[in-house]
C-alpha cells in the first residue's frame, strides 16, 4: 500500500520570539524541516508541506536541498491550526502520515512503524515525568479517547504525563470524513487535528496508540526546545562519527555541523567547530579551532586557528593564530599569527609568523600566488594583486608590492642606524 506524507509547517511560531519562521531554525547548521522533509522522502514519493506564514521564504530555503517536494498553501485566514491545515489537500494514496514540521529529530526508521500500523489511527504517544507543552493523552480501557490541548485542559488533566508526540497515520477516508466536523470551539479559537482522535473514538474506530521517546519525537516550540534539541542531534552525529573511528577529545565540547564529512584517520581536539559543508581526511583539528566549508587533507589545523569558507588545505599545517579564507594550500608551513586569505600557495613554502595578504583594497578583493619553496620571512605584507615565483626568499619585514621573479630575493626595508650613547641622552641620565 502506497504512503502519503503531510508536513504541517504553516504555524507562525510566536513562542520562538523570532522572525525567522519557526521552522526555518537551524539544528547543526540545517533548518528543522530540512529533517524532516529528508527522512519523510526516504519513505515516500508523496510528500507534501503545508505552509502559510513566509511561505516564499520556507519554499525557497528547502528548494535548494530537495525535487519532488509539493508545497501546499493553509486557507489560515479561515481555518488556522493543524486541523485547518489539512482542509482540501488531495492524497494521492490510501494512507496518510501526518508529521509536525518542528519535531527535527525523528527519523525515517521510527516513521516506518507508524506507516506500517494497518489500524484506522495510528498516534504517537509519549510518556513524560511532566506533560508541560504538549496534549495531553486521555487513555481509558487501554484505548485512546482523546487529546485535550495544554491550554483546554484543567489542573486535574494537565497532571496526565502521558502526551501526543505529533504523528498520526490515518487512512484517507477517515481524515476526509472527519475533517469537516471540526471546529474552533477552544481556548485557541483554532481547528485542532488532535480533534480527530475523540470523532474516531466515538465513531468506534481503531486507535493505536504508539509509544515513542521524547529523544527522538520532541516537539520544538522555543528556544530552550532548539536548544535541547541541538544538544540531542550533536550528540547524535559525534556518536555516528566516533563509530566511524573519528578519535574526538572530550566530545560532549566539540561542535560538528550535519554536513561534515571525515575519512581516515582524523584527531579532533576539545573546543573545535566544523561547520557547514567540510571534508576532513586524515587530519589533526587542535584546540578550539573553526573550520567551515572547507576541505582538509592529510593537514594539522590549529590550536586556535580558523579556517573559513572555501579553503582547500593539503599536506599542510597551519598553526595558533592563523586565519585562512579561500586559500589554496598545499604543502605549506604557516606556523603562526598569519592571515592568509584570497591566495594560492605551493608546496615546500614556508610562511613567517605575522605574514598578511592585504587583499582587500576598500572597493575589491585582490589575489596572492605564491611559488614553490618560497621562504617568507616574519612580518611579511603581500599588497595584492601579486604574484610570487618559485624560489623565492622574501626578507623579514617586507611589504611586497611587485611581483618577484623565480630565485630572486625581494627586501624592502629601511637601512638600520645606530646612534651611540642616544639613550642616557634621552633619558637625562649621566
Ligand atoms: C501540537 C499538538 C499537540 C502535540 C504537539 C506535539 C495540535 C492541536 N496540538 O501542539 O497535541 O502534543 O503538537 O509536538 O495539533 N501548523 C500549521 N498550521 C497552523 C498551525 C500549526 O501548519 O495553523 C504547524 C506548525 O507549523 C507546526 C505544527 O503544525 O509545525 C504543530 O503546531 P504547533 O503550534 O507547534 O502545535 P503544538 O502546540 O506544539
Ligand atoms: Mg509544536
Amino acid at each position: 500500500m502506497g504512503l502519503s506524507i503531510v508536513i504541517l509547517a504553516a504555524g507562525a511560531g510566536t513562542r520562538m520570539r523570532s522572525d525567522i519562521p519557526k521552522v526555518l531554525h537551524k539544528i547543526s547548521g540545517k533548518e528543522m524541516l530540512y529533517y524532516s522533509i529528508r527522512e519523510a522522502k526516504k519513505i515516500s514519493s508523496d510528500v507534501k508541506v503545508v505552509l502559510f506564514h513566509k511561505s516564499e521564504t520556507i519554499k525557497e530555503s528547502m528548494s535548494r536541498y530537495f525535487d519532488g517536494v509539493e508545497y501546499v498553501i493553509q486557507d489560515h485566514d479561515r481555518f488556522p491550526g493543524t486541523g485547518g491545515a489539512l482542509k482540501n489537500i488531495d492524497f494521492k494514496h490510501e494512507r496518510v502520515l501526518i508529521l509536525n514540521g518542528d519535531m527535527p529529530l525523528v527519523e525515517a526508521r521510527e516513521l516506518e512503524v507508524f506507516a506500517n500500523s494497518t489500524k484506522d489511527i495510528a498516534m504517537s504517544v509519549i510518556e513524560l515525568k511532566s506533560g508541560e507543552g504538549y496534549g495531553r493523552v486521555i487513555i481509558e480501557d487501554n484505548s485512546v479517547k482523546k487529546v485535550v490541548e495544554e491550554k483546554d485542559a484543567d489542573e486535574r488533566t494537565k497532571k496526565i504525563n502521558l502526551v501526543n508526540g505529533g504523528i498520526y497515520s490515518i487512512k484517507k477516508d477517515i481524515l476526509n470524513r472527519f475533517l469537516p466536523l471540526m471546529n474552533n470551539n477552544n481556548a485557541q479559537k483554532e481547528y485542532y487535528l488532535t480533534d480527530i482522535i475523540e470523532f474516531a473514538k466515538k465513531s468506534s474506530l481503531e486507535i493505536e496508540p504508539i509509544f515513542v521517546k521524547e529523544e527522538n519525537f520532541k516537539g520544538v516550540n522555543s528556544k530552550a526546545d532548539l536548544a535541547d534539541a541541538e544538544e540531542i542531534m550533536q550528540k547524535r552525529i559525534k556518536d555516528r562519527w566516533l563509530k566511524e573511528g573519528i578519535s574526538m577529545r572530550l566530545p560532549q565540547t566539540i561542535y560538528i555541523e550535519e554536513s561534515v564529512e571525515f575519512e581516515g584517520e582524523c584527531f579532533i581536539e576539545s573546543g573545535v567547530s566544523i561547520l557547514g559543508s567540510c571534508k576532513i581526511e586524515k587530519s589533526t583539528i587542535k584546540s578550539n579551532s573553526i573550520v567551515e566549508d572547507s576541505t582538509i587533507l592529510n593537514s594539522s589545523i590549529g590550536p586556535m586557528a580558523r579556517v573559513r569558507p572555501k579553503s582547500y588545505i593539503v599536506d599542510s599545517h597551519i598553526g595558533n593564530f592563523v586565519e585562512v579564507k579561500k586559500a589554496k594550500l598545499e604543502g605549506v608551513k604557516a606556523g603562526h599569527l598569519s592571515y592568509l586569505g584570497d591566495c594560492e600557495i605551493g608546496r615546500g613554502s614556508n610562511v613567517g609568523a605575522g605574514t598578511i595578504t592585504c587583499n582587500y583594497d576598500g572597493k575589491h578583493k585582490h589575489k596572492t600566488i605564491i611559488g614553490e619553496d618560497v621562504f617568507i620571512g616574519s612580518d611579511t605584507q603581500f599588497v595584492a594583486p601579486v604574484n610570487i615565483g618559485n624560489r623565492v626568499l622574501i626578507a623579514a619585514g617586507t611589504t611586497v608590492t611587485k611581483d618577484v621573479k623565480s630565485g630572486a630575493l625581494a627586501v624592502s626595508r629601511v637601512e638600520q642606524k645606530e646612534i651611540d650613547g642616544f639613550y642616557d641622552r634621552f633619558f637625562e641620565r649621566k
